[in-house]
């Protein structure tokens, strides 16, 4: 890969209005709030220098996230890197012998492709990447 660049942190929550109200006390603005089916998640995306802070909230009961939360609790669950090919990067880490969740990119909030990588071959963190440039992507000139 080449100089990874923090597009956002993930952080579990069981109640999207509600972490909404606590970021906005520590200065963030909301920049969306939308829900990605793919994944069954109702997410909010706050602006942070270059990168954001995304709130996920599990809106299907058989969703990864509302197992997460179930065994968890609510808190940090996952940081996302951008990547300009995702296909290649997930070809290469792969080659590497980084597992990788998502072997096909699957679509995320705003249109992105993204995937996932495992956390047992990440050091226990969870890690997505995310094309932000793919076709139906609306935020790929954002700076
Ligand atoms: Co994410």
């Amino acid at each position: 890969m080449k100089k990874p660049l923090l597009d956002h942190i993930g952080i579990a929550v069981d109640d999207l209005d509600a972490a909404v109200d606590i970021y906005r006390k520590l200065g963030f603005e909301v920049d969306s709030i939308e829900e990605v089916p793919g994944f069954g998640v109702r997410v909010a995306f706050l602006p942070m220098g270059e990168g954001n802070v995304e709130l996920v909230q599990p809106v299907a009961a058989d969703s990864a996230m509302a197992r997460f939360l179930e065994k968890r609790g609510p808190g940090f669950h996952h940081l996302c890197f951008r990547v300009d090919d995702i296909r290649a990067e997930l070809a290469g880490l792969a080659e590497a012998g980084v597992q990788v969740v998502d072997a096909e990119p699957r679509e995320g909030a705003h249109g992105t492709l993204v995937a996932f990588l495992h956390p047992k071959s990440t050091g226990g963190v969870l890690i997505e990447l995310a094309q932000v440039d793919s076709p139906k992507s609306k935020i790929q000139n954002r700076e």
